[in-house]
């Protein structure tokens, strides 16, 4: 594989290595991932994390077994538990689809280095245009408020709602993010509070139930989040707390809008309903754990609820922001997301 640099992943020498999202912001980490076991297991922690970015790591990983000379039945073996290893980012299953079909190519090693770059590259470009196609959707000194982690980080480009909040702030039409820390797992307090602070975008982070004060307070002029999946329908599942990002903005006429790439549709899910949620273990409710260390508040039998996503019906969402353009609310009743996009 040719040498490849994206913010979170890198090809050193046909090697897969990944940034640590779990020691970040206090530590900058890097893993050399030799194995399904290696990346499943930082999959699982959450070291790779982020719809696109776990499609992508999942590739490359198959491209460079491949290249190791791995058998073609343990190739797809691989590819097996590799789709398992989360059940809601659908970007993961669709990008493996490929890599299926190059794994079932005669020459299946050229096939599928050229695949897994190919997706990096394309993720790239996807994240460029869903930033352009979103920016002209942000109006002048805009207060945008963000949930969970969708830049950089997350993606091979720019990002996705984060992508978007860039280009707006290099357009000179951001004059604040408001940052969700995003419970349990902080993505927005420890990650898109990172990137912000390395773009020079201003930001104010927040905890998850301030958002509510914030828009009744008219300091929200539109809110910002990526998805893991959406639906048929238009129901889009992303890291849980979006859906009350919704209703809050709905009940406040604030406008609340979803960016993600084509590859994060699923035509074949008829519904939210459908969409298999994650469901996480109990100490990440219980307690909180990082480079900081590990914290545990709760009673250490506690009984926990910790689903990794939630479900926001269609009717509450203003614009979903593609790669190829904004699709409103009349183009999805019309069914717009029942065909495949690409
Ligand atoms: O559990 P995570 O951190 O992988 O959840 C990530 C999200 O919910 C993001 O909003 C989504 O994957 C889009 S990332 C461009």
């Amino acid at each position: 594989m040719q040498t490849l640099t994206t913010t979170s992943l890198r090809i050193r020498k046909s090697q897969l290595w990944i940034l640590d999202q779990q020691a970040l912001p206090q530590r900058a980490e890097w893993h050399l991932c030799r194995s399904v076991d290696d990346l499943v297991g930082h999959i699982h922690a959450l070291r790779v994390r982020g719809a696109p970015l776990i499609g992508l790591s999942a590739s490359l990983l198959l491209a460079q077994l491949a290249e190791e000379g791995m058998p073609v039945a343990d190739l797809h073996k691989a590819l097996i538990t590799l789709r398992e290893s989360r059940p809601t980012a659908v970007n993961l299953m669709n990008n493996l689809d490929r890599m299926k079909v190059a794994l079932e190519q005669r020459f299946h090693v050229p096939a599928m280095v050229q695949e897994a770059e190919g997706l990096v590259g394309e993720d790239r470009e996807l994240c460029s245009r869903i930033a352009n196609n979103g920016a002209a959707l942000v109006t002048q000194g805009s207060r945008l408020l963000t949930h969970c982690n969708t830049g950089g980080l997350a993606t091979a480009g720019v990002g996705t709602a984060l992508g978007v909040i860039h280009r707006a702030h290099q357009q000179g039409k951001v004059s604040q993010v408001w940052v969700d820390e995003t419970r349990p797992l902080l993505q927005g307090g420890r990650l898109t509070a990172w990137e912000l602070g390395e773009l020079g975008i201003p930001y104010k982070l927040i905890c998850d139930s301030m958002a509510a004060s914030l828009m009744a307070k008219r300091q929200v002029d539109a809110v910002w989040v990526g998805a893991d999946r959406i639906a048929a329908n238009g129901d889009v599942a992303n890291k849980i707390g979006t859906y009350s990002l919704a209703v809050l903005a709905r009940y406040h006429g604030i406008p609340f809008y979803v960016a993600a790439p084509h590859t994060t549709h699923d035509p074949h899910c008829p519904n939210g309903d459908a969409i298999p949620i994650e469901q996480r273990a109990a100490k990440e409710v219980t307690g909180v754990s990082g480079s900081f260390g590990d914290v545990q508040w709760a009673p250490v039998d506690a009984d926990v609820y910790n689903p990794a996503f939630d479900v926001t019906p269609a009717e509450l969402i203003s614009g979903w922001v593609l790669d190829s353009g904004v699709v409103t609310p009349a183009q999805v009743a019309e069914g717009i997301f029942k065909r495949k996009f690409d």
